[in-house]
C-alpha cells in the first residue's frame, strides 16, 4: 500500500491513501471489535482522530477529513466568496468546481450553450478566475454534469468525497463514499477544518439473481424508493451487495447510487468489483484499479456485518418501474401502470420523453436508448413525443457522436442538448404547453417534484429507466407497455419492439470529445479574482469583525417568530437565488417569510428605534447603520430545512449577535456559529413566553464557556428587569469562531500562526 497513486489524470500531487486509511481502520477495529459495512469502514478510515473518536451509529458526530471537494456552479458562487474572505493563498483540499446548472435548453446544445455563455458571463468570469487563483479544477460550461465528470474523472474506490449538490452519491458507482453538502461544509473542507457527518445507520440491499430484457439497473433504485419512501434512507447509508452486483456496469451501479438522494439517503455504495476495474480501465485509470484491487479487502464490507435495515431483490423478478408523478417514491411495475394512468385520471398523452441528465447517460444507456430507436426507425417509425437527450458529459457526447449513435436520435427525431442539468433543472424554455395546463412527461432523471423541470405545476412527470423513456415515446403515451403490447409499422403491420441490447463500455473507447478542463496555472500569484464592484449577482465579502470582547447591552428584538421557522423563512428560495453570490443584495430576503408574534403577520415589525413598521430587512439595515446590534427570538427547531448558509450569513451581515430559540434545527444552528453568530436557547423553553418583541435585552457574552448557561436580562418597556438563562452548545474551539467573528477568521488566524 506505499504505492504512490494519483487520485486522477489531472492532479500531479494528490494521491490515494490506502495505507492511512488501512492503519486509521486498525485503529477503529481494535476499539469496536465487530464486522464492519463497507460504509463504515471508508468512513472510519477518514476519521480526524480515530483513537478518541466516539462511534456509534445514529448517535455520534464523526469528524472526517475528506480527501476531495466538488462544487456546481450554482452553489460554488458564495463557497468560493466565503473561502476567499478567509485570506488563505489555496484550498486546503482538492477541489473542483463545474458549470452545469446554468444553461437553459432552448434549441438545441451549441446554440443554448452559446446563450449561457453570455447570460452568465460574469458568474464564469468569477468562478474560473477564482479557481485558477485558488488552485481549483474548473471545468467549463459544455464539460458536462458534475458527477459524470467526477466518475469519470475524480471517483476512486474507498475515497470519501462531499459535493455541494444533492446527487453527489452518484460516484459510489466506483465505490466512493459521496456526499451531497451545504456550501459552508465545503467551505470547512477547503479550509481545513474536520467535516463533520451524524455516524450514519447503514441499510443492507443483497441483490441476488440477473436482469434481463427491459429492467435496467434503474428500476433497482425505482423499487427500492417504493419500498423505502422519500424518507425511509434518512440519516442512513444504503450499501448493496450480493451476487447480483458483479451483473451491473459500473455506470449502472451510479445510476442507483445517484438516485439514492430521493430516499433522502446519507449516501449510497457498491463495494469495489471486476465491473469497477474495468471502468476505471475504459477511463485510463487502470493504475488506480490495481491499487484498488491490492486493498480490495477493505473495499467491502466485512464477513457478517450486520445492518440496521435490511432488504432484498430478485434481480431475476424486477419488472420495469415508472416512478410518479409529483413524487419519486410512487412506484409503479410496468405491468400495471396502465391501469394507474386510468385510475389515477394522470393525462395519458405523453407529451415529452426526456433521456440523459447525471442519473442516465452512460454509454450503456446511450447504446441501449439507440438500440430501441433504431427499431423502431428501421419499421418506419419516429418518435410521436417531442424527444430530447442531455448527454451528461462532453466525453459521452463525443463518443456517442462517433460511434453514430447521436445520430440515431437525430433521425429518430429527437433534440441534443448541451451537455449540461437543463430541464432537470428548470432550465427549460418548454413552449408547447400553458402553464397550468395538465400534461405528462416522462424522463430518466432522478427528481420529478411538482413544477421542478418546466415550472408548470400541472405538469405530471414521472421518472424512469431511458429504455422506458425512448418506447413510450415512439407510443406516445402512457398506456404502452414494450413488453406486451405491439406497435404498427409504416405499412400498419403489427410487431414488438425489441428488447434493448447495449454496450457497457465503448469498444474503441472513449472519445474526449473538446478540451473542457481549466487546470489552475503554475503562477497563480498573478490570477486576480473577476468580480465586478457594479454586478448584482457577485460581491466580494470582507471578513466579519471579531467580538469586541465586552457584555452587549440594550438590544432590540429584530423579531420575535413564532411557529416554524426554516430555512426557507429565514432565507427564501425562488427567484432569490439569482442573487445567492452577493450577500448584501440577498440579504433583502432575511426573515421576510417568520411570522411575527407581535401582529401575526409576516415581514412586517417595529423599528424600536422610531416606533415604525417596515419590512424585517429594512429594519435591521437602520439598527446597523446606528450602531445597533439586534437579536431575534425563535420558537421550537428554528432554521429547520435546507443547510442553506445564507440563513445565517444575512442575519451577521445585518448585524445580528444573537439568535435565540427553544430550540434548533442542529445543522442551522451549526452555521450560525460558523459565522460568528450566538445561536442560544431558553433553558426554560417557557421563557420564552416572558419575552416580549418591544422589550431590550443584554446578553452577557463575557460568561460564555462550554457547558455553562449564559445570562439575558430582559428590560421590559413597562416593567421590571429579570434575568433569564440561556443555553448553548458551544466547545472550546467554536468559542474562538465566536470570538474571531467566524470559523473562518480563526482557521485564517491558525494558518498565519
Ligand atoms: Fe443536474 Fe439534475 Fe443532476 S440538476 S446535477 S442533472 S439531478
Amino acid at each position: 500500500l506505499d504505492k504512490k497513486v494519483r487520485q486522477n489524470n489531472w492532479e500531479e500531487n494528490n494521491f490515494i491513501n490506502y495505507k492511512k486509511m488501512s492503519e486509521n481502520l486498525a485503529i477503529v477495529r481494535s476499539r469496536l471489535k465487530r464486522p464492519l459495512a463497507y460504509a463504515e469502514k471508508i468512513l472510519y478510515s477518514h476519521l480526524d482522530d480515530p483513537h478518541g473518536q466516539d462511534i456509534e451509529r445514529g448517535v455520534s458526530y464523526l469528524k472526517l477529513r475528506p480527501d476531495r471537494v466538488a462544487c456546481q456552479d450554482a452553489t460554488a458562487q458564495m463557497a468560493i466568496l466565503q473561502f476567499m474572505s478567509a485570506g488563505m493563498p489555496s484550498v486546503a483540499n482538492p477541489t473542483t468546481v463545474h458549470c452545469d446548472h446554468l444553461i437553459e435548453a432552448q434549441v438545441g446544445g451549441a446554440k443554448d450553450l452559446e446563450r449561457a455563455v453570455g447570460i452568465n458571463k460574469e458568474v464564469y468570469d468569477f468562478l474560473s478566475s477564482a479557481c485558477a487563483k485558488y488552485n481549483i479544477g474548473f471545468w467549463k460550461p459544455g464539460s458536462g454534469i458534475i458527477h459524470q465528470i467526477l466518475l469519470e474523472n475524480y471517483a476512486f474506490p474507498g475515497g470519501l468525497l462531499i459535493g455541494t449538490d444533492s446527487h453527489t452519491p452518484n460516484a459510489g458507482g466506483l465505490g466512493m463514499a459521496a456526499i451531497g453538502v451545504g456550501g459552508a461544509d465545503a467551505v470547512d473542507v477547503m479550509a481545513n477544518l474536520p467535516w463533520e457527518l451524524k455516524a450514519p445507520k447503514v441499510i443492507g440491499v443483497k441483490l441476488t439473481g440477473k436482469m434481463s430484457g427491459w429492467t435496467a439497473p434503474k428500476d433497482i433504485i425505482l423499487k427500492v424508493a417504493g419500498i423505502l419512501t422519500v424518507k425511509g434512507g434518512t440519516g442512513a447509508i444504503v450499501e448493496y451487495h450480493g451476487p447480483g452486483v458483479e451483473t451491473l456496469s459500473a455506470t449502472g451501479m451510479a445510476t442507483i447510487c445517484n438516485m439514492g438522494a430521493e430516499i433522502g439517503a446519507t449516501t449510497s455504495l457498491f463495494p469495489f468489483n471486476d465491473r469497477m476495474y474495468d471502468y476505471l480501465v475504459a477511463t485510463k485509470r487502470k493504475e488506480i484499479g490495481d491499487f484498488a484491487r491490492s486493498y480490495a479487502k477493505e473495499l467491502r464490507e466485512d464477513e457478517g456485518v450486520e445492518y440496521d435495515q435490511l432488504i432484498e431483490i430478485n434481480l431475476s423478478e424486477l419488472e420495469p418501474h415508472i416512478n410518479g408523478p409529483f413524487t419519486p417514491d410512487l412506484a409503479t411495475p410496468i405491468s400495471k401502470f396502465s391501469e394507474a394512468v386510468k385510475a389515477n385520471g394522470w393525462p395519458d398523452e405523453l407529451k415529452v420523453g426526456l433521456i440523459g441528465s447525471c442519473t442516465n447517460s452512460s454509454y450503456e444507456d446511450m447504446t441501449r436508448a439507440a438500440a430501441i430507436a433504431r427499431d423502431a426507425l428501421n419499421h418506419g417509425l419516429k418518435t410521436k413525443s417531442q424527444f430530447f437527450v442531455t448527454p451528461g458529459s462532453e466525453q459521452i457526447r463525443a463518443t456517442i457522436a462517433r460511434d453514430g449513435q447521436l445520430k440515431t436520435f437525430e433521425e429518430f427525431g429527437g433534440v441534443v442538448l448541451a451537455n449540461a442539468c437543463g430541464p432537470c433543472i428548470g432550465q427549460w424554455d418548454r413552449q408547447d404547453v400553458k402553464k397550468g395546463e395538465a400534461n405528462s412527461i416522462v424522463s430518466s432523471y432522478n427528481r420529478n417534484f411538482t413544477g421542478r423541470n418546466d415550472g408548470n405545476p400541472a405538469t405530471h412527470s414521472f421518472v424512469t429507466s431511458p429504455d422506458l423513456v425512448v418506447a413510450m415515446s415512439i407510443a406516445g403515451s402512457l398506456h404502452f407497455n414494450p413488453l406486451t403490447d405491439k406497435l404498427k409499422d409504416k405499412d400498419g403491420n403489427e410487431f414488438l419492439l425489441t428488447p434493448p441490447s447495449g454496450d457497457g463500455l465503448p469498444a474503441n473507447g472513449y472519445d474526449p470529445g473538446q478540451d473542457t478542463y481549466q487546470a489552475p496555472p503554475k503562477d497563480r500569484d498573478a490570477v486576480t479574482v473577476q468580480v465586478s464592484p457594479t454586478s448584482d449577482r457577485l460581491q466580494v465579502l470582507s471578513p466579519f469583525s471579531a467580538w469586541d470582547g465586552k457584555d452587549a447591552t440594550d438590544l432590540p428584538i429584530l423579531i420575535k417568530a413564532q411557529g416554524k421557522t426554516t430555512t426557507d423563512h429565514i432565507s427564501m428560495a425562488g427567484p432569490w437565488l439569482k442573487y445567492r453570490g452577493h450577500l448584501d443584495n440577498i440579504s433583502n430576503n432575511m426573515l421576510i417569510g417568520a411570522i411575527n408574534s407581535a401582529n401575526g403577520e409576516a415581514n412586517k415589525v417595529k423599528n424600536q428605534t422610531t416606533g415604525e413598521w417596515d419590512a424585517v430587512p429594512a429594519v435591521a439595515r437602520d439598527y446597523k447603520a446606528k450602531g445597533i446590534k439586534w437579536v431575534v427570538i425563535g420558537d421550537w427547531n428554528y432554521g429547520e430545512g435546507s443547510s442553506r448558509e445564507h440563513a445565517a450569513l444575512e442575519p451577521r451581515h445585518l448585524g445580528g449577535l444573537a439568535i435565540i430559540t427553544r430550540s434548533f434545527a442542529r445543522i442551522h444552528e451549526t452555521n450560525l456559529k460558523k459565522q460568528g453568530m450566538l445561536p442560544l436557547t431558553f433553558s426554560d423553553p417557557a421563557d420564552y413566553d416572558r419575552v416580549q418583541p418591544d422589550d431590550r435585552v443584554d446578553i452577557l457574552c463575557t460568561e460564555l464557556a462550554p457547558g455553562k448557561p449564559i445570562t439575558m436580562r430582559v428590560h421590559p418597556k413597562n416593567g421590571e428587569t429579570f434575568e433569564i438563562k440561556l443555553s448553548h452548545t458551544f466547545n472550546e474551539g467554536q468559542i474562538e469562531w465566536f470570538k474571531n467573528g467566524s470559523a473562518l477568521n480563526t482557521m485564517a488566524k491558525s494558518a498565519k500562526n
